[in-house]
C-alpha cells in the first residue's frame, strides 16, 4: 500500500499564522504538524510516501523530511497548484500509487490511542473498497459525517451537513483500493468548486464496499485546522508528553521501533537535533536500546 500525505491548502482558517508558512509545518508542541500523520503511516510500515503541498511550500517539506531514508522510507513530492479538494490528491498521486492501494492522510490530523497501529494494520488487511475511521464528535457539522449499519458498513456519507445524520465524523485518514484513482479522475467539482473525497467514498458506498472503523474508548483524534483546535492539539500533546515522558509521533522513534531503521540512524538523528528536547529524547531512546542490547 502506498501512502499520500496531503499537506496542501491555504490554511485560511489559521491566517495570519499561515500567511507565509504552510499550516502543516506549524509546530504542534515540539514538532512540525506533518510529523503526526507521517508517524501514523510509518507505524503500519507504509514507507512509499508522497507528500503533496503548494509549490512554494514543497521545498520546505523536502528540506525537513528529505528522501525518507532517515526513516527507512522513500518519499516523493508533488505540487498542488491550487487547493482543488481532497480527492485531487488521488489525481496528483496517480503515478506514485501506480497499481497499488492507497492510504491518504491529511497533514493536519493527529491520532493518538492505544494500539492504533494494530487497528490500522487490521483495517489495511481487511480493506475491500474504502475504509474510513469514524470518531464521535460534538460538532459533526464541521466534518464529513457517516451513517453506518451495525457491522460498520457505510450507508451514507455527507460533507459538512447542516443537519448531521449522526455524530460520527470521518477522520482525515482514508484507505482505498486502486479503483479510487479512476473514480477521482472522473469526478466533477462540487458546487463549492472542489473535488470532494466524499464523492469518491460514495462510489464505494453505492457498491456496499465502504466501511468505517470506529475509534472509541479513550482514543483521541484532533485536527489542527482552526486556532482553537490548533491550541487544543498543542495542549494535548504537551500534557501527555510531559506526564509520560514519551513523545507522540516521533517519526525517528516509530521507524526505529518498527525496524525500518537501525541504531546508527537513531544516533545520527539524536546528534543532529543536539541539545533540543527532541534531540535529548532520541539520545535517551538510543541509550535505552544500547543498554538493553548489552544486557
Ligand atoms: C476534511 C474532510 C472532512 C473530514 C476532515 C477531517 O475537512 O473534507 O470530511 O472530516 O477533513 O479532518 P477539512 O478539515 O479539510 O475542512
Amino acid at each position: 500500500m502506498r501512502g499520500i500525505i496531503l499537506a496542501g491548502g491555504n490554511g485560511t482558517r489559521l491566517a495570519p499564522m499561515t500567511s507565509v508558512v504552510s499550516k502543516q509545518l506549524l509546530p504542534v508542541y515540539g514538532k512540525p504538524m506533518i510529523y503526526y500523520p507521517l508517524s501514523v503511516l510509518l507505524s503500519v510500515g507504509i514507507t512509499d510516501i508522497l507528500v503533496i503541498a503548494r509549490p512554494q511550500d514543497l521545498p520546505l517539506f523536502e528540506r525537513l523530511l528529505g528522501d525518507g531514508s532517515r526513516f527507512g522510507a522513500c518519499f516523493d513530492y508533488a505540487e498542488q497548484e491550487t487547493p482543488r479538494g481532497l480527492a485531487d490528491a488521488l489525481i496528483v498521486g496517480r503515478e506514485h500509487v501506480g497499481d497499488d492501494d492507497v492510504a491518504l492522510i491529511l497533514g493536519d490530523n493527529i491520532f493518538h490511542g492505544h494500539d492504533f497501529g494494530s487497528i490500522v494494520a487490521d483495517a489495511i488487511k481487511n480493506n475491500v473498497g474504502a475504509t474510513l475511521f469514524a470518531y464521535e464528535v460534538s460538532d459533526p457539522e464541521r466534518y464529513g459525517v457517516v451513517r453506518v449499519d451495525r457491522f460498520g458498513t457505510l450507508l451514507d456519507v455527507v460533507e459538512k451537513p447542516s443537519n448531521p445524520p449522526s455524530n460520527l465524523a470521518i477522520t482525515g485518514f482514508y484507505l482505498f483500493d486502486n479503483d479510487a484513482l479512476d473514480v477521482a479522475a472522473g469526478l466533477s467539482p462540487s458546487p463549492r468548486g472542489e473535488l470532494e473525497i466524499t464523492d469518491v467514498i460514495k462510489h464505494f458506498v453505492d457498491r456496499g464496499l465502504a466501511r468505517a472503523v470506529p475509534l472509541t474508548d479513550g482514543f483521541v483524534w484532533l485536527d489542527a485546522g482552526t486556532p482553537d483546535s490548533y491550541v487544543d492539539a498543542c495542549n494535548y500533546v504537551q500534557a501527555i508528553e510531559t506526564r509520560q515522558g514519551r513523545m507522540i509521533a516521533c517519526p525517528e522513534e516509530v521507524a526505529f521501533v518498527k525496524g525500518l531503521t537501525g541504531e546508527d540512524q537513531l544516533l545520527a538523528a539524536a546528534a543532529e537535533f543536539g541539545s533540543s528536547e527532541y534531540g535529548r529524547y532520541l539520545t535517551r531512546l538510543a541509550g535505552r536500546f544500547i543498554e538493553r542490547s548489552a544486557a
